[in-house]
């Protein structure tokens, strides 16, 4: 086991959790990265927008990016925001690895990413700022526990901006190059096996899971390629526990964002 699988939970050490090794985001992370940064929208400005509302964020906002990859929006935002520091955080060993290779690259001081899962974050409750998670509940297995986790880390009347693509076809496509590039470039080929397939969520069920936390705000928005999520933890919410009030969910149908 090498040091970065080890994190200290109190007084017991925990292994980091990590894709298994037959994952297809261990084994073409290169093909991802340059599909985040030349084929999916860049969505910064309606992050800043949804997040910062008034003014940009204040010194010394934390803010979390779940299931970053290599890191775009957590480089970009502390790029861009110097008076913030970002967290990025990814089961990808080596996606991590690329993501603080750009941090690196770019002289980031405020920016640092960690191995973690989603489903059980490390953050104290209420001592997050804002959080980004995009193109990340069409891969994680139980949606409502990452949510949940978010909604716990939040700090109260903090944020968080989620992005889902809406169509299934073209999301799957980058994942079918992937298992092509992994096929070719294996031995013995096809050993890869997670993820099968992206499981987009309709609106419908988006809406679901957002109403699956008592949000004080929560916004949705839609557009031909995704669904958005602004959500805000209740001013007054003492705890991250859900159920302990009914979320005002307002929604914006097919709006263009
Ligand atoms: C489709 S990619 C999205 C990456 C990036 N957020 C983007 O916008 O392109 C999904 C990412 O989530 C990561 N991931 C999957 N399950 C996860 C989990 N349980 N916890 C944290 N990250 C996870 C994958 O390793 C991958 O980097």
């Amino acid at each position: 086991m090498q040091p970065s699988d080890c994190k200290v939970s109190g007084t017991t050490l925990v292994r980091a959790p990590a894709h298994p090794p037959d994952s297809l985001f261990e084994s073409c992370p290169w093909f991802y990265a340059l599909c985040r940064e030349y084929l999916f929208r860049d969505h910064t400005q309606e992050i800043v927008q949804a997040l910062f509302p008034v003014g940009g964020p204040v010194a010394g906002t934390h803010l979390l990016e779940l299931g970053c990859g290599p890191g775009f929006y957590a480089c970009r935002l502390s790029q861009e925001y110097p008076q913030i520091h970002t967290t990025g955080v990814d089961l990808s060993r080596r996606l991590i690895a690329r993501a603080q290779s750009r941090a690196a690259s770019r002289s980031l001081q405020n920016c640092r990413f960690e191995q973690g899962d989603a489903h059980a974050l490390v953050d104290a409750s209420n001592s997050i700022d804002a959080v980004v998670v995009s193109r990340l509940f069409l891969i994680v297995p139980n949606r409502e526990a990452v949510l949940s986790e978010i909604y716990r880390v939040l700090k109260p009347g903090g944020r968080c901006f989620i992005a889902e693509p809406t169509s299934g076809f073209r999301t799957r496509i980058p994942l079918s190059c992937m298992w092509l590039l992994s096929k070719l470039t294996s031995s013995p080929a096809g050993k890869y096996r997670e993820p099968r397939q992206a499981d987009v969520m309709t609106a419908t069920d988006f809406a679901a899971l957002i109403r699956s936390q008592p949000w004080g705000i929560a916004e949705l928005q839609y557009d031909g390629w995704y669904q958005y999520g602004v959500c805000e933890k209740p001013v007054g919410a003492l705890s991250g526990v859900a159920g302990e009030s009914s979320p005002q969910l307002e929604i914006a149908e097919w709006s263009e964002v």
